[in-house]
This record gives C-alpha cells, sequence and structure tokens, in this order.
C-alpha cells in the first residue's frame, strides 16, 4: 500500500504518535492538516521535518475552502480524522472552543469530505475512507459493578468534552446512513505515551515530579481509567482503516483499568529508581489531594472484544511496559518538556491550580 491520507491534528499527542509511525512504515504520504492550538506543537515531527512523504498544512478543520482544496490537489484514499479540543478540565473552564471545533469544525470537514467523495469515481468511492477517531468518554460514567462499554452502550456524555465528542460521533454515523459516506469511528480508552501534552495526568505528575511541585490528585483519587500506550491506539486506527467494516464502530482499549492513585504511585515508584531525589525520599511525597473535578465521571472501562475478533487488534504493551516506555522517554526528552511548558501552559497552570487551593506555576 502507498496511498495519499489527510491526518487532522496531525501535531499533538496522537496525531503525531500517528504520523510518525505512519511514515516510519513508509504506508505512504501523509498531509497533515493542524490549526497549531496550545496543544499542537510542530516539534514533534522534527524528525519528519524534510520528509517528502510528510506535507504540513496550517489549518483548520473547519475552513471548507482550505480543505476542499487540499482535497481536490493530493486526492487523499482517506480522511483520519484527530483534531480536536481534548481535555475536559479546560472544557468545564470554557466550553466554546470545544463546540466550534469537536462540532461545528467536523460538521465543515465532513461537508467538505462528503463533496469530494461524491465526485470520485465508483471504485475509488468504495475504496475511500473517513476515519473519525473519539473516546470512551461519550458513553458517561460507570459504577464499580457494571460491565464495560461496549459499542452499544448509549451515549451519556457528562462534560462539555465528551459532549462535543459524541455530537461529533452522531454526526459522523448520519453522513453514513445519509449520504452513504464510508465513515469508521473508533472510540478509545485514556492514551499515555511521547509527546503527551504535560496537562493530562501522566505526564503532568512525570514533569512535577522532577520540577520538586506538588502530584495534584482530584478528590480521593479512586476514579479508574483504562489505560492504552498511544503507539498501540495508532496500530488500532491502522488496522481499522484497513479492514474496518465501513459504517462500523470500534471500541479500542488496553484491559487495563487503574484507579489514578495507583498510576500516580507507579509512576513514583519508576521515578525512585530511575531519578531518585537527591534527599532520598520518594516522589510520593510530592502527592497532594486537591479540589475534584466538577462532574468527575468515576469511571470508564472498554470492552475491546469486538476489534480483536473481527479485526484481530490486541495491544501489544501492557501497563508496565508502556509506563516503563513513557517515563524512559520523559527523562530522555527533557528538553522537549522545558519548551511545552514555557508560555500558555504557565497561564494554564496557574489558573487551574490555584482554583484548588494548589500553586504549581
Ligand atoms: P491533542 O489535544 O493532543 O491534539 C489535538 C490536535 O488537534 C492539536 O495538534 C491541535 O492543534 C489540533 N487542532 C485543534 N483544533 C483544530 C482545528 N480546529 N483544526 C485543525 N486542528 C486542530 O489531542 P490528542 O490527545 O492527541 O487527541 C486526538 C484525538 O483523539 C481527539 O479527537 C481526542 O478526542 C481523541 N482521543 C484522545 C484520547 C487521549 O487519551 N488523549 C483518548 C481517546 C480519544
Ligand atoms: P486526564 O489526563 O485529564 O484525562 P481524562 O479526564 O480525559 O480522563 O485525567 C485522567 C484522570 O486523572 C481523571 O480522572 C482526572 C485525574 N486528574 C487528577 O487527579 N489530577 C490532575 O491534575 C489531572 C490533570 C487529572
Amino acid at each position: 500500500m502507498n496511498k495519499t491520507i489527510i491526518v487532522t491534528g496531525g501535531a499533538g499527542f496522537i496525531g503525531s504518535n500517528f504520523v510518525l509511525a505512519w511514515i516510519k512504515q513508509g504506508l505512504g504520504t501523509v498531509v497533515n492538516l493542524d490549526k497549531l492550538t496550545y496543544a499542537g506543537n510542530l516539534e514533534n515531527l522534527a524528525s519528519v521535518q524534510h520528509d517528502s512523504h510528510h506535507v504540513f498544512v496550517h489549518g483548520d478543520i473547519g475552513d471548507q475552502s482550505l480543505v476542499s482544496k487540499l482535497l481536490s490537489v493530493h486526492k487523499p484514499c482517506a480522511v483520519v480524522n484527530l483534531a480536536a479540543e481534548s481535555h475536559v478540565d479546560r472544557s468545564i473552564h470554557g466550553p466554546e472552543d470545544f463546540i466550534q471545533t469537536n462540532m461545528v469544525g467536523t460538521f465543515h470537514l465532513l461537508e467538505s469530505v462528503r463533496a469530494y467523495w461524491s465526485q470520485l469515481d465508483s471504485k475509488e468511492q468504495k475504496a475511500f475512507r473517513f476515519l473519525h477517531v473519539s473516546t470512551d468518554e461519550v458513553y458517561g460514567s460507570l459504577g464499580k459493578e457494571d460491565a464495560p462499554f461496549t459499542e452499544t452502550t448509549s451515549y451519556a456524555p457528562n462534560s462539555p468534552y465528551s459532549a462535543s465528542k459524541a455530537a461529533s460521533d452522531h454526526l459522523v454515523r448520519a453522513y453514513h446512513h445519509t449520504y452513504g459516506l464510508p465513515t469508521l469511528t473508533t472510540n478509545c480508552s485514556n492514551n499515555y505515551g511521547p509527546y503527551h501534552f504535560p496537562e493530562k495526568l501522566i505526564p503532568l505528575v512525570i514533569h512535577n515530579a522532577l520540577t520538586g511541585k506538588s502530584l495534584p490528585i482530584y478528590g480521593n483519587g479512586q476514579q479508574i481509567r483504562d489505560w492504552l500506550y498511544v503507539e498501540d491506539h495508532c496500530a488500532a486506527i491502522r488496522r481499522v482503516l484497513e479492514v474496518g467494516k465501513v459504517g462500523e464502530v470500534y471500541n479500542v482499549g488496553g484491559w487495563n483499568e487503574q484507579p489514578n492513585i495507583e498510576v500516580v504511585r507507579t509512576l513514583c515508584r519508576k521515578l525512585d529508581q530511575k531519578s531518585p531525589r537527591a534527599d532520598g525520599k520518594s516522589y510520593a511525597d510530592q502527592i497532594t489531594f486537591v479540589k475534584d473535578r466538577p462532574g468527575h465521571d468515576q469511571r470508564y472501562a472498554i470492552d475491546a472484544t469486538k476489534i480483536a475478533n473481527e479485526l484481530g487488534w490486541k495491544p501489544a504493551e501492557t501497563f508496565e511496559t508502556g509506563i516503563e516506555k513513557t517515563v524512559n522517554w520523559y527523562l530522555e526528552n527533557q528538553d522537549w518538556v522545558t519548551n511545552i511548558t514555557s508560555g500558555e501552559y504557565r497561564n494554564w497552570v496557574q489558573t487551574h491550580y490555584s482554583e484548588r487551593g494548589e500553586e504549581l506555576a
């Protein structure tokens, strides 16, 4: 296979991992459309900056004239939509950008793609895919004993972020059902790994530990998430793109549920071994319980049986091996962290954590 695809949001966390792996594996040319919000970082893509198989385009998925032009010039066989506002806490502080990009932006993207797809010949139409990357958060919150989310679990989004993602999922579904657009949707659990912006739990904790700051745990730390190594998520997206059944939804997860406090303790243990504190104490001493997130979902869990049985995808990493790679990556890429935590990042940390009684800036 040597084909051109358009990836949106390819300068973000998952997007950059996806683009790097696609090019490394020689799968074809990627046209990478990214608005470069605070979460987009061209440094993630430094290794493919001069690669002829990577075409970076600075722009918005909601810009229909730009997207239509990219489609007609590059004639992609697929669009993989990763562009989004993605941080729950930011969606609580200011939901508007989430509505604009995740809902309105996805709508405009779908319109551009539908116009392009409609004028392809029937063979090209059949081969074309629009793959929409979504989240398990659209399914809402589980109790301790509830069965994990399957593809038929009802949507019950609880945050402005998950509501905006749910809306985009519904639009994608409607474009398949109504117009026949060959769509695929993936709903994945929490990712972790290289290039993860340090406002999310795992990279925030690594960064704060190493810089002597407190490790803020919302509420009692007993909220449960399923964690998947980002390269496994990228492999799942490739698999769905390749052999997924048009119009279908696939849940993607790591079979790895953990309470937040356990994740943080594991990170502290790893850091104690690899980069011990000068005073010989454990990083766990920096753990601080802070005011909870409003509407905090208690538990997410994914049943990834469908993608395993129908498409043969399973995660390659366990949490143990994935977190080892992640901690090593952050220790080896402190310059990346230093660059990304200057500027806007400081304002966010100052505003968000001072409301929780912590001064982290
Ligand atoms: P991210 O915030 O790290 O990156 C998002 C990227 O999208 C950034 O590069 C940003 O500049 C770009 N972007 C934002 N608005 C845009 C717009 N209007 N037009 C073009 N580009 C725009 O997010 P991520 O963690 O990499 O998540 C990628 C996708 O995967 C999102 O759709 C998210 O909902 C989904 N997802 C994330 C996780 C996770 O744990 N991170 C889990 C499941 C699903
Ligand atoms: P996060 O990485 O923001 O992902 P999401 O909210 O999409 O699951 O948070 C993961 C979990 O960690 C979530 O339950 C909130 C919690 N959390 C903290 O306890 N402290 C923090 O400082 C952050 C950022 C998150």
